[in-house]
């Protein structure tokens, strides 16, 4: 076994450990890791791996994780009954040569990883997904998948949440870090409400990208926050960046309707206590949370369903400007979750990888 281990105190530290493959027991699988996408999202379950558990699903030796990714895996051996060696699934796997599991629940459409150490930490990261009866899958599709999928979710999420306070119509929705794949999924979805008009917030550099993506109404520069009209706003906060909400803050002040904080994409740049902003308290957007209340509404295959349907469109515009790039083994995983780290990946390209 090959894990990808990261300093927990350290993001910047990461090295390779080799271990001996594990002894699967009755009612375990073990899955071989192929392939997963590398952006952000990743970065900040590293950078909140101990405030929000994240280094608690993929247990490695103390002062070290293995960050979470999204990806393929395949069943390699069985002795979990309903899993069978060979089933592609998709779902939440860590940057290792191979996982050992406990499936629960299994059925045509994948099993969850019942394992005693995850019983405590939110279920909408345990499906392992089979790809043979997966709406969301298609061959062709795959790098898209493991880049976009969950992070389109949450998108799709903000966007029913936006649309379900009736924030859509009470002036303009601001989204930070627009460059980001989860603003641009949701600022792709809020384009298609009548009467939404979205200003993409993003850095200086990545302007001419977001404004040419046309979907955002209005571009507008870190640095130019005030050239904003006042007036009532609401504010999706991607990039977590105490400086950009502190302005956007400031401009708008009371007549700033919602700021929900989504992410941290600009991870060095947290802080800023929330009580000392002017305007509304940002409240915290979590994906998983909402899954719950949407799930109880609408039921999971209701839910999935409905995030299916508008995934395909979204899947096929981005094939217009979304280039992948493919790597292989340490150096190549090291060198992209640098680069993912330090904020270097051009917004148009993102890093598929296998370990
Ligand atoms: N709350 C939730 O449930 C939830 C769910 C999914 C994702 N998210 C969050 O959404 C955020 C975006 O994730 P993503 O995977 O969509 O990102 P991504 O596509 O990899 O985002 C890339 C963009 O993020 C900004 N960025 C990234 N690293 C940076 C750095 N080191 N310094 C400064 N800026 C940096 C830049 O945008 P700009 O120049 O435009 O700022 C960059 O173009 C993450 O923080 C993620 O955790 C939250």
């Amino acid at each position: 076994m090959t894990d990808f281990l990261v300093k927990r105190d350290d993001l910047r530290e990461c090295r390779i450990a080799e271990s001996v493959p594990a002894e699967i027991e009755p009612g375990q699988a073990l899955l071989r890791v192929d392939t997963f996408g590398l952006t952000a999202n990743n970065i900040t379950y590293a950078v909140f791996g101990e405030a929000m558990n994240y280094w608690d699903f993929f247990p490695a030796e103390q002062g070290w994780g293995r960050v979470p990714m999204w990806g393929f895996a395949e069943v390699e051996r069985s002795e979990a009954e309903g899993v069978e060696a060979g089933t592609r699934v998709f779902g939440y796997l860590p940057p290792s040569s191979h996982l050992l599991v406990v499936p629960a629940d299994a059925d045509g459409a994948g099993f969850v990883d019942g394992s005693a150490h995850r019983a405590e930490l939110p279920s909408a990261y345990h499906r392992l997904l089979a790809t043979a009866t997966d709406p969301f899958y298609r061959a062709d599709t795959e790098e898209i998948q493991m880049l976009l999928r969950p992070l389109f979710f949450t998108s799709f999420l903000i966007d029913d949440q936006l649309a379900d306070e009736g924030l859509v119509a009470r002036g303009p929705i601001l989204i930070s870090s627009a460059s980001s794949k989860t603003a641009i999924a949701a600022a792709f979805l809020l384009a298609r409400r009548d009467g939404v008009e979205l200003v993409g917030l993003t850095s200086p550099r990545s302007v001419e990208f977001v404004a040419g993506l046309g979907i955002y109404d209005r571009t507008v520069g870190y640095d130019a926050i005030d050239s904003l009209e006042h007036g009532p706003a609401s504010f999706v906060d991607v990039a977590g960046d105490a400086e950009v909400r502190r302005a956007v803050h400031s401009h708008y002040g009371d007549k700033l309707v919602h700021s929900m904080a989504v992410g941290a994409s600009h991870w060095e740049e947290l802080g800023a206590g929330a009580g000392e902003l002017p305007g509304p308290k940002p409240t915290f957007f979590f994906a998983p949370t909402r899954v719950v209340k949407r799930s109880a509404d609408w039921g999971r295959d209701g839910l999935q369903a409905q995030v299916a349907d508008a995934w395909h469109p979204f899947c096929e515009w981005t094939g217009g400007w979304l280039e992948t790039i493919r790597g292989r083994g340490f150096d190549a995983l090291q060198a992209a979750y640098i680069d993912v780290l330090e904020g270097r990946v051009d917004p148009a390209r993102a890093h598929v990888l296998t370990l």
